[in-house]
């Protein structure tokens, strides 16, 4: 969602402004816009839509600025339009704002009645006047608005007396300083500073960060903080496209790679490492999480109930939106596993803090190693897959799925239900894991995306894990193609869906599992009766009449723990296919945001 950039030093502010605004574009965005300071005055200019339509407003700009601050927009408070864009002013302050603030109505209603009137409908107008409001120092000032406002905030803040000082502070919205020589950098997203630097310092909650050319000084409530300088494991060439047409098809093609990345953190002299969380003592496991990172969670679940379990743990899913709302009874061996990608999906967070104050252990899945999720986890599991830009997780999601799924050997080789001979051939398959699904890059999806992208309705069916895996591949083709689509399990299609069945409905089958590969195909051949194209996805080891079918995609057969990770890439190729033919923007497909912070 929104994203924040802030530099003071002696490049020029515009550029380094722009080209921050342009690597948080992926978080998704409505409107952008700046703010810079020189010796004379302060410059805000700001549009709606698209970072480049800021760029053409500021290229006759050559005046020299010496800080700046910049914003990219997702609407909460407000219409999209230039008024209600970042920077916001009132009065001696200027600020972005990243978050939203609860309890905005009232301190609006008291600021007015002092003086102060507001331009915009914004929360983070507000903010501004209720920092100007207090009389005293600006460290004061600060602290004040901490205590007063409600809800979350990632803020970047410059005074109008202070021409070379920006100030940070965050709650519940992540904020990294990003320090360079001579120059600082404050950024939403560490990929915003990888260009100038790998140095960062995590901003805590509580804290007030006083960031000038030379220097960083952070305070809490007791005085000087001591700070660590953190170096950014990843590169700048990890949040670059590296000459691929789109994030997303470079982001598919690094699954490759962390066949072998994941294998080698995870096994360890042919047997599962440290690394994995022994999650063994638990009787009752919650696994929560949203969007890609839900089903990634829902076949982890399916994984334990089906192949792990003797009985003696019980493991429910939940939405994280929907689990934060509901009674918990747990028990004194409960665990909640946490899978995020970002690290820091507002309701997932939120359902780890509801946890971490029942005192229940936490386990974390989680990408960004400096995200609120990773470092308020009791244990955590760094999904390792470098940054993720593209807005529909590809990588990200393959991640998780293989985590949880070695997550779950590792339980079961514990608890026996996994013996010696079959642990040996899981990591065997896990090590031929990059062939196996190597394979699969170089198939025609294309013709598949040309029978298929002018339709409007999509449907997926399969059973046990093959539904699973379709609940995901159904969520990406409708992100980035538009076009609905829906999943049913294969038996249930008489019970409603097949109602919706008319002449040519594109039905892709998903028939991987040997125990109910006939039942499944009868389903299919139901659908086809009253008209539907099938499309089928098996594994290479049935034999069947071929001639039902449109197109059929033959992924090699692997242990069910691997299945889905192999079974997912090539509806990652379809969705991108058919988003490509239509061409859609795949990389921000409009409406979606990268990283949810807010509920
Ligand atoms: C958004 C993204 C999805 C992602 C979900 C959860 O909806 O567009 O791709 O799966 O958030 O994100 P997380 O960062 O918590 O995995």
């Amino acid at each position: 969602m929104c994203g924040i950039v802030g530099y003071i030093g002696n490049r020029n502010v515009t550029d380094v402004l722009v080209q921050g605004l342009k690597c948080l574009e992926y978080r998704g965005y409505d409107s952008a816009g700046l703010a810079m300071r020189n010796n004379k005055d302060l410059k805000i200019i700001k549009s709606v839509g698209k970072i480049i339509n800021l760029e053409e407003k500021v290229k006759g700009i050559h005046d020299k600025y010496c800080s700046g601050i910049g914003h990219t927009r997702w609407a909460t408070h407000g219409a999209v339009n230039e008024l209600n864009c970042h920077p916001h002013s009132n009065a001696n302050v200027t600020l972005v704002h990243n978050g939203i603030i609860e309890n905005f109505r009232e301190l609006r209603k008291e600021l007015e009645l002092i003086g102060y009137s507001f331009k915009t409908d914004t929360d983070s107008e507000i903010i501004a006047a209720l920092i100007d409001s207090y009389k005293g120092n600006k460290y004061d000032a600060l602290i004040y608005a901490q205590m007063k406002l409600k809800g979350s905030y990632a803020l970047v803040i410059m005074f109008g007396d202070e021409k070379d000082v920006l100030y940070a502070m965050r709650k519940d919205s992540p904020l990294i300083v990003g320090v360079g020589n001579g120059e600082n950098f404050i950024a939403s997203d560490i990929s915003v500073i990888l260009p100038y630097t790998k140095k960062y310092i995590d901003i805590e909650e509580g804290e007030i960060v006083k960031v000038t050319k030379d220097d960083v000084l952070v305070y809490n409530e007791s005085g000087k903080v001591s700070k660590d300088v953190k170096i950014a494991s990843w590169t700048i060439l990890d949040a670059q496209k590296n000459g691929y047409e789109h994030f997303m098809l470079k982001e598919m093609n690094e699954q490759i790679d962390l066949c072998s990345k994941l294998y080698n953190k995870f096994i360890e002299e042919d047997n599962y490492s440290e690394d994995i969380p022994d999650i063994s003592k638990y009787d009752k496991i919650d696994i929560v999480a949203c969007g890609s990172a839900y089903y990634a969670a829902c076949v982890g679940k399916y994984l334990i109930d089906k192949y792990v379990s003797d009985g003696s743990v019980q493991v429910n899913v939940d939405v994280a939106s929907e689990y934060r709302y509901k009674n918990h009874f747990y028990t004194g061996s409960s665990l909640l596993i946490v899978v995020s990608q970002s690290g820091e999906t507002a309701d997932t967070l939120a359902c780890l803090r509801m946890a971490n104050k029942s005192n229940v252990d936490t386990l974390a899945i989680v990408n960004v190693p400096s995200s609120s999720i990773a470092k308020e986890a009791k244990m955590v599991m760094l999904m390792l897959a470098g940054p993720e830009i593209a807005v529909a997780t590809t990588k990200g999601y393959f991640t998780q799925v293989l985590e949880l799924s070695l997550i779950a050997q590792k339980l079961g080789y514990i608890k026996g239900t996994i013996d010696e001979s079959l642990k040996n051939n899981l990591i065997s398959e896990f090590s031929n894991l990059k062939s196996k699904i190597t394979s699969l890059y170089d198939l025609d999806y294309s013709s598949i995306a040309g029978k298929v992208f002018d339709k409007e309705h999509i449907y997926f069916i399969g059973r046990c894990l093959d539904y699973v895996l379709g609940l995901e591949a159904s969520l990406k083709l409708k992100e980035i193609s538009y076009i609905h689509s829906d999943v049913y399990q294969a038996g249930e299609l008489k019970h409603g869906p097949i109602a919706l069945i008319e002449n040519e409905t594109p039905v892709f089958c998903i028939l991987t599992e040997n125990e109910i590969f006939d039942k499944s195909l009868s389903n299919a051949i139901e659908a086809k009766s009253r008209g539907a194209k099938l499309y089928l996805i098996t594994t290479d080891e049935f034999e069947f009449d071929e001639h039902y079918f449109e197109s059929i995609i033959k992924v090699p057969k692997v242990n069910d723990f691997f299945q889905a990770v192999v079974n997912i890439i090539p509806f990652q190729f379809i969705a991108y296919e058919v988003a490509n033919k239509k061409g859609c923007d795949i990389d921000k497909p409009k409406n979606l945001a990268k990283s949810v912070t807010v509920e």
